[in-house]
């Protein structure tokens, strides 16, 4: 099992590309099952989630090729089977998106039910109620999903909480439903508004991507794309902390700003000087990092996927910082590593109280989840000494090349294999 060595310390200077989200490209990928023509996704990020699908819908029928330049080709022109085995789901939960589009398209979905993970139980229940509300046949049997479908039909979908991949996996099965579709309480992520994009581009109709309204009018048929997906603005926001963290001056380009707002007030809140312009941010750090609460909300709020990094950054700012986690049950796995390099934290319920400025010190650590990991890397970057970071099979989960990004802005970082 690979891990990272991190000597901390080094002030990080220099700049760093963006690369695309990875959530985005999931359900983009997800979405070539609805046509048999073929998808041309770019911007795709090479991660292992991307590699754990490729696998899935191959398994599926569909052809999969990766291109040189972070392109992915896919057609389905006839799918083979209607399956998302548990053991692909057990590796990426993300593999759930497959149900809407199968449905939509061969009527009929067989997906292992995700268990729950490092970050909470994390039901696919308000995904299930949405496919019945379009006319679905819904059993779970052997924990799998197992739904069918004559024909799905247009109806209105209240989401009793908002989900992301939920409305996702709704909205791919409404495009090819008979009728319209309103999908209330839905997801404003950018990565729904982009995947909305894509479909649109296939054919689709769809109005209100972005807003908590849905409209979906039904179409018999989607054809072919092309599609870039937008820049990861988690990758990005990782990035901000590891140059306000080292005190340094890191510029990053091909990211979307707008995609980044909260995340922005928050570090210049925190003491960090960050600059946008059309793509770019540069982020400096200073010495006076002062702490700032902050509460993670769905989109447009401060993202739950920020939070194990941010409570890095609180560990190097002066005064208490009471980060509350809104989105999901148990997302504090990193706090406990990160005291054990000498952070100050103390855990109450959804709350987690972090009082800086503390000393770190490298530690050996074990990553419980993919942000977590980040958070571990990036308290190793402040840190004094060695830090080694276990099982981070989960950040190649999704950070494309992070530990070579790192180095090039001065990080002293290597993979050990
Ligand atoms: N929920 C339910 N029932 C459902 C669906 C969700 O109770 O049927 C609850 C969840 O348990 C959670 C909340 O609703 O408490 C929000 O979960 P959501 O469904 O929005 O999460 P997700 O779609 O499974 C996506 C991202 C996550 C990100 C969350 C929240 C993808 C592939 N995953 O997950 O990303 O944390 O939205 O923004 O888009 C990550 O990239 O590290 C990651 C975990």
């Amino acid at each position: 099992m690979d891990k990272l060595r991190i000597i901390g310390g080094a002030r990080l200077e220099g700049r760093i590309p963006i690369g695309g989200a990875k959530n985005s490209a999931l359900p983009a990928m997800a979405a070539s099952l609805l046509t048999e023509e073929e998808l041309l996704l770019k911007n795709i990020p090479f991660v292992n989630d991307i590699y754990t699908t490729r696998r899935l819908l191959r398994e599926l029928g569909v052809e999969v090729d990766f291109d040189a330049g972070q392109a992915v080709r896919l057609r389905a022109a006839r799918l083979r089977s209607y399956e998302a085995p548990y053991d692909l789901v057990k590796t990426m939960r993300a593999s759930v998106l497959v149900l809407g589009p199968l449905l939509a398209r061969v009527k009929k979905a067989r997906v292992s039910l995700p268990g729950g993970c490092a970050i909470g139980a994390r039901p696919i229940d308000l995904h299930i109620k949405g496919l019945q509300k379009l006319g679905a046949e819904v059993r779970t049997e052997h924990a799998y999903v197992e739904a069918a479908a004559e024909k799905l039909r247009g109806a209105q979908i209240i989401f009793d909480k908002i989900t992301v991949t939920g409305t996702e996996n709704l909205m791919m099965a409404a495009v090819l439903a008979e009728g319209r579709t309103i999908l209330e309480n839905a997801a404003r992520e950018p990565e729904v508004v982009d995947l909305a994009e894509l479909l649109t581009a296939m054919g689709a109709s769809i109005e209100g991507a972005g807003t908590p309204t849905i409209v979906i009018d039904g179409v018999s048929a989607l054809h072919g794309a092309s599609h870039a997906v937008i820049p990861d603005r988690v990758e990005a926001g990782t990035f901000l902390i590891a140059g306000a963290i080292t005190g340094g001056n890191i510029e990053l380009t091909a990211c979307n700003t707008a995609h980044l707002t909260s995340v922005i007030e928050k570090l210049r809140e925190a003491g960090a000087a960050i600059d946008t312009d059309q793509g770019r941010l540069r982020v400096k750090g200073g010495d006076a990092l002062v702490s700032a609460d902050v509460v993670t909300k769905e989109y447009p709020g401060f993202a739950t996927d920020m939070q194990a990094q941010y409570m890095a950054l609180m560990t190097q700012a002066a005064g208490i910082a009471v980060i509350t986690e809104d989105i999901f049950e148990n997302r504090f796995m990193h706090a406990s590593e990160l005291m054990r390099m000498g952070a100050n934290i103390r855990i109450d319920g959804s709350r987690a109280l972090v009082a800086g400025k503390t000393r770190l010190s490298g530690a050996n650590v074990i990553a419980s989840d993919l942000r977590a990991s980040a958070s571990l890397v990036l308290a190793g970057l402040a840190a004094d000494g060695a830090t080694i970071v276990d099982r981070i099979y989960h950040l190649d989960r999704g950070y494309e090349k992070i530990e070579e990004k790192l180095r090039s802005v001065g990080a002293q970082i290597e993979r050990l294999k």
